[in-house]
């Protein structure tokens, strides 16, 4: 199969004459028996042979895979308007129902309009230190395990502290006992829904099936812990001043634009899901890649030593970490959280040159696009310097995109980044983590990317 090479400029080239390249697949099942093994490098060498645009046999459905910054700008950005969520988001709906994350045109415009007011500047510096506060307590936990000599399981502990954080700041509910559960039933929802949109024929949820119990279970875990939240607000009688007060002021104009009841359980689902599990896994691969590159940890230990000598950063300071957030940056290049995005197109359009007809399937895999070496020389490597600022102006703007890109770019992109920064600042600065010897660390692509199975870290006070 011939690499097609597309000119960057037009996005048009004497190649798109050439028929659009296939992964080469099985009958009736194309591709999906491969994706049994490691998805994630078969994704990445498919790019590396076919390149900027494939054609996956998905069972019977054909999915157009999109790998150059300008197609992922298009998508994204450009005519943004035509591309809806595909159909492989729908094993997420009965989790995020008319939430904002799949909501469509209007009824999605409403839900961002009224939720961006909870993001700004004032409202992130108010949080600052309660990021701070939910960090120190963590830490505090830690105390005990480094004197016992015992090992942290990092990828729970970053689940425990980011679920925290998003409970406190943005819906001012803290959870008193049960984290364990919550963050348990999120693994069986996630791992579900992901097995869920590679399946050819996936078991309809009202099947009593061990699976489908386990998933129902889950899902009433989280019911519970909406109802607990709003609840708590309630009974409290008092307004908050945080994004939950928003949602609940913003009821009745989604009502009137033919919202159903039901709305506020989906959005607050929405932000506890959508605000925790991604910031949790780009931290945890964070502090395994440190802990495999000593000479990256030293600048980064250099750095906070500079800027904050030993104390917890303020919202202030948190613009001087410039090689902490490189560092969080190239950890996402290497493990974006969100893997991969899809969407269908709503009318006709062109991309690279090619047509793409109403209907179509696009996918946009950033863990792929970010191991491109036309974008990212020596893919593989662990290079924070990769996001200095004239190394980025060299780039084009979609080779990396972990929040995806356009008018549906993450809402919490810089409440991840601050909460991360002061996560990573109050963690170095009191304890050092190494990898347990011998672990092998491999992603798990679900729905986002989890480190798999359990990483244990040896502790030490700095
Ligand atoms: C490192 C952490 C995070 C990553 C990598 C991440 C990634 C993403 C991505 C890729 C999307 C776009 C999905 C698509 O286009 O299909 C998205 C959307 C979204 N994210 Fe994040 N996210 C992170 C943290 C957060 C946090 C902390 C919040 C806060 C609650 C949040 C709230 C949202 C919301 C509300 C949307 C939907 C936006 C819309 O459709 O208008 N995210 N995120």
């Amino acid at each position: 199969m011939s690499t097609i090479e597309l000119d960057y400029g037009t996005g048009r080239d004497a190649a798109t004459a050439l028929p659009l390249p296939q992964a080469p697949g099985y009958p009736l099942l194309g591709i999906l028996p491969k994706l049994k093994g490691d998805q994630l490098r078969y994704f990445v060498d498919l790019v590396g042979e076919l390149g900027d645009m494939i054609e996956l046999p998905l069972g019977p459905r054909k999915v157009l895979m999109l790998n150059h910054p300008q197609a992922v700008e298009q998508v994204l950005q450009r005519n943004a308007k035509n591309y809806h969520k595909s159909r492989y988001y729908g094993p997420l709906k009965p989790i995020l129902g008319e939430g904002i994350f799949l909501a469509e045109d209007d009824r999605w415009l409403h839900q961002r309009r009224s939720a961006v007011p909870g993001f700004q500047g004032c409202q992130l510096k108010r949080m600052t230190e309660v990021m701070s506060q939910a960090t120190e307590e963590m830490l505090d936990d830690w105390q005990a395990l480094c004197a016992g000599g015992q090992r942290l399981e990092l990828v729970p502990a970053m689940m425990g502290v980011t679920l925290d954080i998003v409970l406190r700041t943005l819906l001012s509910y803290r959870i008193k006992s049960g984290s364990r559960d919550v963050m348990s039933a999120l693994t069986v929802i996630l791992r579900e829904a992901e097995r869920r949109v590679w399946a050819l024929l996936p078991t309809p949820l009202g099947l009593p099936t061990p699976r489908n119990r386990a998933l129902r279970r889950s899902l009433a875990l989280l019911d519970d812990l909406v109802d607990s939240v709003v609840g708590a607000r309630q009974a409290s009688g008092e307004r908050g001043e945080d994004l939950l007060q928003l949602l609940i002021d913003a009821q009745p104009e989604m009502r009137a634009a033919g919202m159903p009841e039901s709305l506020l359980r989906d959005q607050v689902l929405s932000t506890i899901l959508a605000g925790h599990e991604t910031t949790a896994n780009a931290l945890s691969w964070t502090f395994i890649l440190l802990s495999k590159h000593p000479d990256v940890r030293r600048r980064v230990e250099a750095e906070l030593a500079e800027v904050l000598g030993g104390r917890q950063p303020s919202f202030e300071d948190l613009h001087a970490l410039t090689y902490s957030k490189q560092v969080f940056f190239e950890a996402m290049r290497l493990y974006p959280p969100v893997w991969t995005l899809s969407r269908e197109a709503m009318a006709d359009d062109e991309i690279l040159g090619r047509p793409v007809p109403r209907g179509s399937t696009v996918m946009l895999c950033s863990y792929a696009v970010h191991r491109r070496p036309e974008y990212w020389p020596n893919p593989e490597g662990f290079d924070p310097d990769r996001f200095a600022p004239e190394a980025t102006e060299r780039r084009p703007r979609h080779a990396y995109f972990p929040f995806g890109g356009g008018p549906r770019k993450c809402l919490g992109e810089r409440f991840a980044t601050m909460e991360a920064l002061i996560i990573l600042a109050g963690v170095m600065q009191r304890f050092r983590l190494d990898l347990a010897p011998g672990q092998e660390v491999r992603p798990e692509p679900m729905i986002t990317l989890r480190p798999s199975g359990a990483v244990g870290m040896t502790l030490s006070e700095v």
